[in-house]
């Protein structure tokens, strides 16, 4: 098993310290600069969205210190986390043996779950557990279908989908291996997993609710240009309600869009965090 920190995207901790921002207004005597905790100008977070589709662009222009607020929580989460907001998609993937080291099972917690044997990273569970009692508060069952999955897991899963279905149908559904949000132990898939799943209770309830618990529909409707795969009802990827709140806020609630900008700009975006010493805060 390999650690994530050995990996190429080691956070940078330029920033180095945590805590929360609580000033969203800017530097009185830095009037160029955005967020009393960044570098950034206007001009820089224009080049760094220029990317982006123009109604989401224009939505983080528009309001750039309560973004760079909502972002910072982000951030401060990341860098301990160096997985947890990690790009995993048909273009950026995982080394066969990562694992993450605090996967736990799901058995007696309370959960309704499809079968044994699931796990997920231990941080995942407690919102899972209060979106799963909020959900059956209003007579909705979420049950647990599918989870963590290794590397030859996921292998396997796309090998029969290839045999079963053909190559381009299996591409739509199934990620290659080393390619699957379910190897970073932070995916769900509710069951049933299949297409009617968003006209059932427990799909129309987590199409509203999911993002308050800090879930994020991984693949959804009329995106699979973006994603690469058709829309699946029943995959959500953890977040972190902190991670949701700045998705939904400025990225339209699609969760590829928000990813691929923080993994871009990554390092960038640390560098030009100061220290909270610098702002006056501390
Ligand atoms: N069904 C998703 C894309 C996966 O295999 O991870
Ligand atoms: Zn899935």
């Amino acid at each position: 098993m390999r650690p994530l920190a050995t990996l190429t995207l080691v956070a940078v901790l330029a920033g180095g310290c945590t805590g929360r921002e609580e000033h969203a207004t800017p530097h009185p005597e830095e009037p160029g600069l955005l967020h009393p905790r960044y570098t950034l100008t206007m001009d820089d977070l224009m080049r760094m969205t220029a990317d982006l589709p123009p109604g989401i662009r224009e939505g983080i222009q528009a309001d750039p210190v309560t973004f760079l607020s909502k972002l910072d929580e982000v951030l401060t989460l990341w860098e301990k986390d160096p997985a947890l907001f990690l790009l995993v998609d048909k273009s950026h993937g995982l080394p066969p043996d990562y694992e993450p080291e605090d996967l736990v099972p799901l058995e007696g917690r309370g959960l309704a779950l499809a079968r044994p044997g699931l796990m997920l990273r231990e941080k995942v569970v407690p919102d899972l557990i209060r979106m799963a009692e909020a959900a059956r508060e209003e007579g909705v069952e979420l049950v647990v279908g599918s989870c963590y999955r290794s590397y030859e897991r996921q292998a396997a899963i796309y090998r029969w989908e290839v045999e079963t279905y053909g190559k381009e149908a299996a591409d739509r559904e199934s990620a290659r291996p080393g390619h699957s949000q379910h190897q970073l132990g932070l995916a769900v898939d509710f069951s049933p997993i299949e297409d009617r799943f968003a006209d059932l209770p427990a799909g129309r309830w987590l199409a509203v609710h999911a993002w308050e618990y800090g879930f994020s529909l991984s693949y959804p409707e009329g995106y699979e240009h973006l994603t690469g795969y058709r829309y699946e009802p029943w995959h959500f990827r953890y977040l972190t309600p902190q991670g949701t709140a700045l998705e939904k806020e400025f990225f339209g609630g699609i969760q590829q869009y928000m990813l691929e900008f923080l993994n871009t700009h990554r390092e960038e975006l640390y560098a030009s965090r100061k220290p909270l010493a610098q702002t006056g805060e501390l």
